[in-house]
């Protein structure tokens, strides 16, 4: 199906199924603890044995000898792969031939070797006795040190161009009367999420299986043949339950790998799951970032200039995080410049973590914008009124599809009791607490990708939906099992749905909050595919047919789609294409973040004490799960002001809280209130869903909220993340 006009009225616009906050259908298998995750296939692969990874010592350098001798002889031990014995390795699309390293070191805890047992008590101690030595190299690790050699970057299909430029910034903003000019900084974050990487893999002669937890099967499948150089059609990917992936996710990493290999050197099915401590500098992680924001405006707060510069580190050839992008959108003003510059660091990998770009640089602008705000005398949320654009400001005849984001800052300002704020800071005491509130802006954009789908009706009636998109604990299986229920005309009950494996149709995948929109209409088309078929089938030539009930319907006729299948069951197959509706119109998710803290006034602790999103971003599938993801987003944002932040050995270029005990995030106690609410928006630009995504709106901004409130509370402005008490104590106002 061509999605390449405006949409229209369609069976979707029933809201029979859809729209309504439907509880997780994979819920029970949950809670039970029977749905079955990477690692624990025991129902498919009841012989495997265990892989240990080992992970380099060094950050950068050479193995100069690896002594395996011991290690071999070791209770219960069946292989060892290395670099030396694997074979060469491909590079998939991502760099997938570094996820065994060696000779050559690129990172610390980079994979050096996987040592396969038939216990995992027995790999892990056979593990410990391998010995390396290595010879260790100079490393670049401090991106403030690389700041100055950082390049143009190469351009990437997720990362916009290097540079954008509109009218004169510099003069603009040199005869501006109210200026600000100001840098932040964001630290190296991880991800974190559950389930850690893990896979159990098998070979049948020259075929494989990998069981991931895994983000984008098509990605994956396809990397997987290309690393181990073999076909793609021989590489089966299943995935159907991931307990998180963040992003972190959306690349096969070393236990998929490593779990082929050590199947294939082992002769039999192997699983390997990352342990905790390996995953921070094993796998990627959100970069740390230093950006420069400059703002100039007229005394009127309207903003004439504008610029916004990001610097951040990766492994040669690796990419920048973009975090610049947003401010090429979200506020009007006439004379416009981003620049992002990517310096070399010898570091894990920066990659994606939950709305790449945007998290973090959302964190800076609407610092920014609230410090001009200030200066202007205006309030914040004025501020942000006064430069709101429907149009993109860097091509004004591309209005955008919707943008509600005024809506949702007064909303929020209402719901939030923005009123009762003092603009002046440090004014409001409760008891030991000083106590402010604080707004950023949301903002997101809406990716439109192709996505397919397998739809089947048998003769009990039921509808089976194949597709190899994800559910990564977003609630996947629950609004495809409401798409096609709303299609068809079916009870919820009445579809089964199954994910997650690269022997279904190509889907969208899980990634960049475009799952939900593009997938479900994935499932819509492959649907009106079906309904098509029936209707052939039955011969109807009338065009007033429905689907309701469970019952075809045309004039006097209705048949129960049971006995419409017949007896073999009807299958269609099919795949929303867009055409070039989001060339026309820019498609972006907006929303407010409001935040309330207090902040100790003799110890400089911070804790939220109130959040409020509001969001703006098409129609809401499930409420019930899309409120689940924007309170998870919110949670994540308060652990990137407040927690979050990869501690970095600058001379030995390694994480050193490289676990849960160390790596703080957000625990229930630190977040004791949380509201959202969705604007009432239908999007007929986006897809025939008329949705759009909301997974990563949820974080963005939420970090320059928490930093505005805490600002508000102490007149103390901290520009470098996370804020903790150390960076507010010397500072705080004087003890009343
Ligand atoms: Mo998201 S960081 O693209 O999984």
């Amino acid at each position: 199906m061509k999605f390449d006009t405006p949409a229209t009225t369609n069976p979707i616009d029933q809201l029979k199924v859809i729209g309504k906050p439907t509880d997780r259908i994979d819920g029970p298998l949950k809670t039970a603890g029977t749905a079955p995750y990477a690692y624990e296939r025991h129902d498919v692969a009841p012989d495997a044995a265990y892989g240990y990874v080992v992970g380099a010592g060094i950050a950068k350098g050479r193995i100069a000898s690896m002594d395996l001798r011991a290690a071999r002889a070791a209770p219960g031990v069946l292989a060892i792969v290395t670099a030396e014995n694997a074979g060469k390795l491909g590079k998939g699309n991502f760099n997938t031939a570094k996820l065994l390293g060696g000779p050559e070191i690129d990172h610390y805890h980079q994979a050096v070797a996987l040592v396969v047992a038939r216990t995992f008590e027995q790999a892990r101690a056979a593990a410990q006795l391998v010995r390396i030595e290595y010879t260790r190299s100079e490393g670049r690790f401090d991106l403030a040190a690389q700041k100055d050699s950082a390049q143009m970057p190469k351009p990437t299909e997720f990362s916009g161009p290097p540079e954008s430029k509109v009218g004169d910034f510099a003069s603009a903003f040199a005869a501006a009367p109210v200026q600000i000019d100001a840098t932040y900084t964001t630290p190296d974050e991880s991800h974190a999420m559950m389930e850690p990487h893990a896979s159990t893999a098998a070979w049948r002669g020259d075929k494989l299986t990998v069981w991931a937890s895994n983000q984008m099967i098509d990605w994956g499948a396809g990397d997987v043949a290309k690393t181990l150089g073999i076909p793609r059609a021989n590489v089966r990917l299943v995935s159907p339950f991931i307990g998180g992936g963040f992003g972190g996710k959306l690349f096969v990493r070393a236990d998929a790998v490593l779990a082929a290999l050590g199947a294939r050197a082992a002769r039999r099915p192997v699983k390997v799951a990352l342990p905790r401590p390996l995953m921070m500098n094993n796998t990627t992680h959100r970069p740390a970032t230093i950006q420069r924001i400059r703002i100039g405006a007229g005394r009127d707060g309207r903003i004439t200039a504008i610029a916004h510069e990001g610097w951040s580190g990766d492994l040669p050839d690796g990419q920048a995080e973009t975090a610049v992008n947003q401010t090429r959108l979200l506020y009007a003003g006439a004379n416009r410049l981003t620049t992002t510059r990517l310096a070399v660091l010898d570091l894990p990998e920066g990659n994606a973590m939950r709305a790449p770009g945007e998290a973090p640089g959302m964190m800076a602008l609407e610092i920014a914008m609230d410090e001009m705000a200030e200066k202007l005398g205006i309030d914040p949320i004025e501020f942000r009124v006064l430069n709101d654009t429907q149009v993109d400001p860097e091509k004004p005849e591309r209005p955008y599809s919707q943008r509600q984001l005024i809506q949702c800052l007064r909303t929020g300002a209402e719901r939030f009791g923005w009123s009762r704020r003092i603009g002046q800071p440090a004014q409001v005491r409760d008891g030991q607490w000083l106590v402010g509130m604080g707004v950023a802006a949301a903002f997101r954009n809406n990716l439109l990708t192709k996505s397919g789908a397998r739809v089947r009706l048998d003769n009990r009636g039921m509808v089976t939906v194949e597709t190899d998109m994800t559910d990564i604990g977003t609630g996947s299986y629950t609004i495809i099992a409401q798409t096609a229920a709303e299609t068809m005309g079916v009870p919820l009950q009445k579809v089964l749905v199954r994910l997650g494996d690269s022997a279904f149709p190509v889907s969208a995948g899980s990634g960049g909050q475009w799952g939900a929109n593009n997938s479900t209409s994935g499932v819509y088309a492959a649907c009106m595919k079906l309904r098509e078929a029936v209707v052939q089938k039955l011969g109807i030539t009338s065009p007033d047919v429905t689907f309701t009930d469970g019952m075809v319907r045309a004039g006097d006729r209705a048949v129960p789609l049971a006995e419409a299948a017949g007896p073999n069951g009807l299958v269609a197959e099919d795949a929303i294409e867009y055409g070039d509706l989001d060339k026309k119109y820019q498609q972006s998710t907006f929303g407010a973040h409001f935040v309330e803290v207090g902040v100790d006034a003799a110890t400089g602790e911070i804790r939220i004490r109130r959040m409020l999103a509001v969001c703006a971003c098409g129609r809401i599938l499930n409420p019930k799960s899309a409120r689940s993801q924007v309170i998870g987003a919110m949670t994540m944002g308060a652990g990137a002001a407040l927690m979050e932040d990869l501690g970095l050995d600058k001379r030995r270029g390694f994480f050193v809280n490289h676990d849960l005990a160390g790596y703080e995030v957000p625990v229930h106690a630190d977040i004791p209130h949380q509201d959202v609410i969705f604007l009432d928006e239908t999007d007929p630009i986006s897809s025939p869903m008329k949705a759009k995504g909301v997974a990563e709106l949820g974080i963005c901004g939420v970090g320059a909220a928490v930093a505005n409130a805490v600002y508000n509370a102490t007149g103390v402005r901290v520009r470098d993340y996370p804020i903790t008490l150390d960076k507010l104590l010397a500072r705080l106002p004087a003890m009343a």
